[in-house]
């Protein structure tokens, strides 16, 4: 039960964190654009991307992490001197940055859909914050250099 968890966390993982850096790149090329036709062309396709990737990629990974949790039971991850305790906050934590992160990349692209402004410096410091924590998060779980 638990490797079935582990793999949909990874396709979660895959579709959450892929479609968010995709997306932010794309918002990032959308405010360039000159011709307002060619942005408006561009909103349905964004939007599906967000409600139809990303939201339900970051359910899994959710839903399968919080399964695996309660699953082997909170103390294997947050007891004091555990192996994983220290690498466990610190994970969660920047789960929480990603959370943010995705919510102001929503935010952002409605008003881009909206009103018709937005900077692609913004996108491209979401597109580069996402990527940095991700690998920062998958180092810190897999090599657990922290101790
Ligand atoms: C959404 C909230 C999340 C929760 C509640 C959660 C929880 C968990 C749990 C309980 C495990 C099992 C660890 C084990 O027993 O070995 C796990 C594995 C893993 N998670 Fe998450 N996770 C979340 C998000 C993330 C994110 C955002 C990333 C990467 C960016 C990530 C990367 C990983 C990796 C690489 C593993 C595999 C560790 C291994 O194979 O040893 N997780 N997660």
């Amino acid at each position: 039960m638990m490797n079935w968890l582990l793999a949909f966390h990874f396709v979660g993982l895959l579709v959450w964190l892929g479609g968010l850096m995709t997306l932010s790149r794309l918002l990032g090329h959308h405010v360039t654009l000159s011709s307002a036709e060619a942005r408006e062309a561009l909103i349905p396709f964004e939007r599906k991307s967000y409600f139809m990737a990303i939201l339900p990629g970051f359910l899994v990974a959710l839903l399968t992490g919080l399964g695996m949790l309660f699953g082997k039971g909170m103390a294997n991850y947050f007891a004091p001197g555990s192996a994983w305790g220290l690498t466990f906050h610190i994970k969660l934590t920047l789960v929480i940055a990603l959370i943010v992160l995705d919510q102001v990349t929503a935010a952002k692209m409605r008003k881009v859909h909206k009103e018709d402004t937005g900077s692609r410096g913004t996108f491209m410091g979401l597109h580069g914050a996402v990527g940095l924590i991700m690998i920062i998060v998958i180092i810190l779980v897999k090599t657990n250099i922290l101790g």
